[in-house]
């Protein structure tokens, strides 16, 4: 009798478990039908359905990258924030992961960080667990709407495995707030030389400081950047974080501001700061503004605490506030920028943040020879593909004065001017495709200041992906990132040299790169 019983557990064991793998099978189907619209990114991270911002807590723990980011579930246009989340092991191949963070009576869940609390300060742990925090804003739309200015808390919420459940702290906001509009995106690290918590948290024209032994009790101990940096539009998502200047053992710390209008090229934008902080201040020294991105499409972008070799690595999002709403995308709104590596180089007396894909976006790339072009004074080179959809294009080169072109069929263009001259980098999507779904989109062209470019050999380097384009001059010391809405894909590429000497690009390679979802 018992015999049989168990042969009947088995048999019903079996099919179980063949309904479930069927099922995954169903599930890996559809995503990869459903991740083939028109439009949507192969090798950036986008989520499955709906509207996305900004990257939230970003955050490595036990072998995975967590990706949480700004998301309303029910449409693509920015609604009631949730914590959406995805986790990677190597920050390209990405699973999607339910929604961490519901908005409740406190208000919407907005932008903010994650921490490891390895020592358990917060107390949070139990059983020897070690606690994932989450510190973000609360949002309350309903005071707004009645006209308070008393919107915006912190909160925090832990997780005692590896970010799939979550409980919110029971004595939330950690910070109350009665006075000020704008008081948003805290970003949470943990300061070796003080052993505590530091938060930066923006407060509309500057950010505020505030130290913590236990992430639940905030002091605030600084403020800075009331009267520096570029003030065009309200300051929003801050990051602090220090980095060694790369050929020296000099350090210094980095703070990134995004504001959500008056970047370099109109609407959202991401300065930075180069300067010091001794465990209370922020100082520094810089008087011009800089750019971490000159492209329209890099926004609210900040970097993975806990890294493994401690790598500072950054994801932005690749979209800007002018038109985020409009874009043609149907099932979802938005894609991340690729992960890239921070890092800081000095030329002459000024400090430039480089940002750079991270290595591992090179497996997904074709691995074929580079050959080496010249291109005669008033020629042009000029080759056509089946499709540049998903491609990578670069080259070295010693020249300041070309055009690089990108076109299709229907004379859809995108050309990237490098003059001399002016020192600039000019990029023109006024013809690019689809362009008016919003006045902003493609009435002007977009330019980048490269006026520390070396006069050596230096790298351009061209990622193509649907919907986007991002180019990295010279490691990432000049970057734009730029969206694209071609009614057909870009299917040649042409460089133009209309000066009055030969130029020559080394290395030179037109590489096809993988989908991540295939
Ligand atoms: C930046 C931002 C943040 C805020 C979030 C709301 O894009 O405005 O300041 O927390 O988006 O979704």
């Amino acid at each position: 009798m018992k015999k049989v019983a168990l042969y009947i557990f088995l048999i019903i064991t079996v099919i179980a478990c063949n309904e479930q793998n069927n099922s995954k099978e169903g599930v890996a189907l559809e995503t990869k039908l459903k991740f083939k619209e028109k439009y949507r990114p192969q090798f950036h991270f986008t989520p499955e359905k709906s509207w996305m911002n900004d990257p939230n807590g970003l955050v490595y723990n036990e072998g995975v990258y967590h990706l949480f980011y700004q998301y309303y579930p029910d449409a693509t246009v920015w609604g009631p924030m949730h914590w959406g989340h995805a986790v990677s092991k190597d920050m390209i191949h990405w699973e999607h992961k339910p929604i961490a963070l519901f908005p409740d009576k406190q208000g919407f869940i907005f932008s903010g960080s994650a921490v490891i609390d390895k020592e358990n300060t917060s107390g949070f742990g139990i059983d020897g667990k070690i606690p994932m925090v989450a510190i973000y804003t609360y949002f309350r739309l309903d005071i707004e709407k009645k006209g308070g200015i008393n919107t915006q808390t912190q909160g925090i919420a832990y997780s005692l495995d590896n970010g799939e459940t979550w409980t919110k702290y029971e004595n939330n906001p950690v910070i109350d707030n009665t006075t000020l509009k704008d008081f948003r995106d805290p970003k949470v690290f943990w300061h070796k030389e003080t052993k505590s918590w530091i938060m930066t948290l923006v407060a509309g024209d500057h950010v505020k400081f505030y130290r913590s032994l236990n992430l639940k009790k905030w002091d605030e101990i600084s403020d800075f950047g009331k009267n520096q940096g570029a003030h065009g539009g309200v300051w929003e998502c801050p990051d602090l974080f220090k980095l060694k200047v790369a050929g020296t053992n000099e350090e210094k710390w980095v703070l990134i501001i995004s504001i959500g209008t008056g970047g370099p090229n109109g609407g959202s934008g991401t300065q930075y700061f180069i300067g010091d902080f001794d465990g209370t201040n922020f100082t520094s020294e810089q008087t011009e503004f800089k750019w971490l991105d000159w492209g329209t499409d890099n926004y609210a972008g900040v970097t993975y605490n806990n890294t493994p070799n401690s790598e500072r690595i950054f994801i932005g999002w690749m979209s800007n506030w002018q038109y985020a709403v409009s874009t043609p995308t149907k099932e979802w709104r938005s894609a991340m920028t690729l992960p890239r590596k921070l890092s800081l180089k000095k030329y002459g007396d000024s400090y430039l943040l480089h940002n750079y894909p991270i290595k591992s976006v090179t497996s997904l790339i074709e691995d074929i020879k580079p050959k080496n072009i010249k291109i005669e004074p008033k020629d042009e080179w000029v080759d056509v593909y089946e499709s540049l959809n998903k491609t990578e294009i670069s080259f070295k080169t010693k020249s300041k004065d070309f055009v690089l072109m990108l076109s299709n069929k229907k004379e859809e263009t995108v050309s990237i001017k490098f003059d001399s001259a002016s020192n600039l980098v000019l990029f023109d999507r006024t013809k690019s495709g689809l362009v008016d779904f919003q006045l902003d989109f493609g009435n002007k062209l977009h330019y980048m200041s490269i006026d520390k470019l070396p006069e050596t050999f230096y790298e351009v380097r061209i990622l193509i992906d649907n919907s986007s384009l991002e180019l990295f001059v010279n490691d990432g010391q000049y970057v734009m990132t730029e969206q694209l809405f071609p009614t057909e894909n870009y299917t040649s590429f042409k460089i133009e040299n209309n000066t009055d000497t030969s130029i020559d690009f080394t290395n030179f390679r037109v590489a096809k790169i993988s989908s991540i979802w295939e």
